[in-house]
């Protein structure tokens, strides 16, 4: 990849010493909805990301190119103007970074050439956390800024909440900057307490199956969904002295369900607040060496996703589905924000070829397209390759 990308940069930018830097995308495995919720996730990092290869230049200009981009060509940000453009794409999301590096005091007094290729399928696998990341990494090393990953972390969170405006949680923007190799993380967003976990799963390994439908989480729901769970969560506090519905046991929800007087906002905060419990369960069974259980947790995750919390579709339900039915595999759900993107399932390791062959064939007659699918691999969090 890195020849690839040397070649990229030298084509659009002429021959230059340069810098090479790589940012995960991730896979969720259980724990959705709850990061913004005060809740527990479970990601990890996934081999599939954002490349970069970066130069510094003597003009105030930031000339940004993206291989997956080539119709939008060189585009050349201001380092004084950093207001968000349409039109710019994927480079909203460095000025957005940027803007971060400077509300900490970081200057920038010189701009820098930049190509980039990521290779993570649309939806569902956090693209965009992975890119922020990137920057991130890149900045630090361009200008020698001093501040450690937790903050960039925190830095990237905001340009979705400040800049882009979806009010998401830290869980991608945390397993990308902190991901290590073969290990998940158990993270409590309430705390940011977190355990790097390995991820031991004997005959079983990790399937993402992409539906190929896309979708931005601006145009989703997503935003809609939040709100929702704020008010739910305002109503239990006129009963009770907690700060988010995931410090919420089962019994206590159900105990003081009553004062969620709205129908569609119980549903959304007991998805959350089961959501959370069933992300510590899963937890206890792999460290028990309980897959079956851990699968099973999975398959119920899906379920309170489709129909307490309505983000799943048509797409994600006939793969997750159809992956059920399979001999060697024992848990599939959707994961990420839903409303189209990925699922993940916990397959048998001789079973994967034939369940992928004959999930293909059942998704494609149902939707009509064909969907994806791609074995994990988990690699160290976003940072600069060897040269
Ligand atoms: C998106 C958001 C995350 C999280 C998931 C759903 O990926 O960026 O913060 O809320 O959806 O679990």
């Amino acid at each position: 990849m890195k020849q690839e990308l040397k070649d990229i940069f030298y084509k659009v930018y002429g021959e230059r010493q340069v810098s090479y830097f790589f940012s995960p995308g991730r896979v969720n495995l259980i724990g959705e909805h709850t990061d913004y919720n005060g809740g527990h996730v479970f990601p990890s990092t996934i081999s599939l990301g954002t490349y970069g290869v970066v130069s510094s230049n003597e003009d105030m200009i930031i000339r940004c190119y993206s291989d997956n981009y080539p119709a939008l060509g060189i585009v050349e940000v201001d380092l004084n103007d950093l207001s968000f453009s349409e039109s710019d794409e994927w480079v909203n999301y460095l000025k957005g970074v940027i803007i971060q590096f400077k509300k900490k005091g970081f200057e920038l007094n010189h701009g820098f050439d930049l190509a980039i290729k990521g290779n993570i399928p649309g939806g569902g696998l956090s693209s965009s956390a992975s890119l922020e990341l990137l920057v991130c990494v890149m900045l630090r090393k361009v200008y020698g800024f001093d501040l450690d990953m937790l903050e960039m972390v925190k830095m990237s969170r905001a340009v979705e909440n400040e800049y882009i405006g979806v009010n998401c949680g830290i869980m991608d923007q945390f397993i990308i900057g902190m991901g290590k190799k073969d290990h998940a993380i158990l993270l409590d967003t309430n705390t940011l307490n977190y355990k790097h976990v390995p991820l031991e799963l004997g005959d079983y390994v990790i399937l993402i199956g992409n539906t190929n439908k896309k979708r931005t989480l601006a145009d989703s729901k997503y935003n809609e969904r939040f709100s929702e769970c704020q008010t739910a969560l305002k109503m239990m506090q006129e009963k009770l002295d907690i700060s988010s519905l995931g410090d919420m046991s089962i019994e206590c929800f159900e105990e003081n369900a009553g004062a969620i007087t709205d129908g569609v906002l119980l549903k959304r905060a007991r998805h959350a607040v089961y959501e959370n419990q069933r992300t510590l369960k899963s937890y206890d069974a792999l460290m028990a060496g309980d897959l079956i259980e851990f699968g099973r947790l999975m398959n119920e995750s899906h379920e309170s996703l489709k129909e307490d919390y309505e983000v799943s579709c048509k797409e994600l339900d006939t793969m997750v589905y159809a992956m059920r039915e399979q001999e060697g595999v024992i848990g599939s759900r959707m994961t990420g924000a839903g409303f189209g993107g990925c699922t993940v399932s916990l397959v048998k390791k001789d079973s994967v070829d034939k369940v992928i062959s004959v999930v293909s064939e059942i998704y494609e007659n149902e939707i009509g397209y064909k969907g994806d699918f791609h074995g994990v691999e988990i690699g160290n969090g976003a940072g600069e390759l060897e040269a």
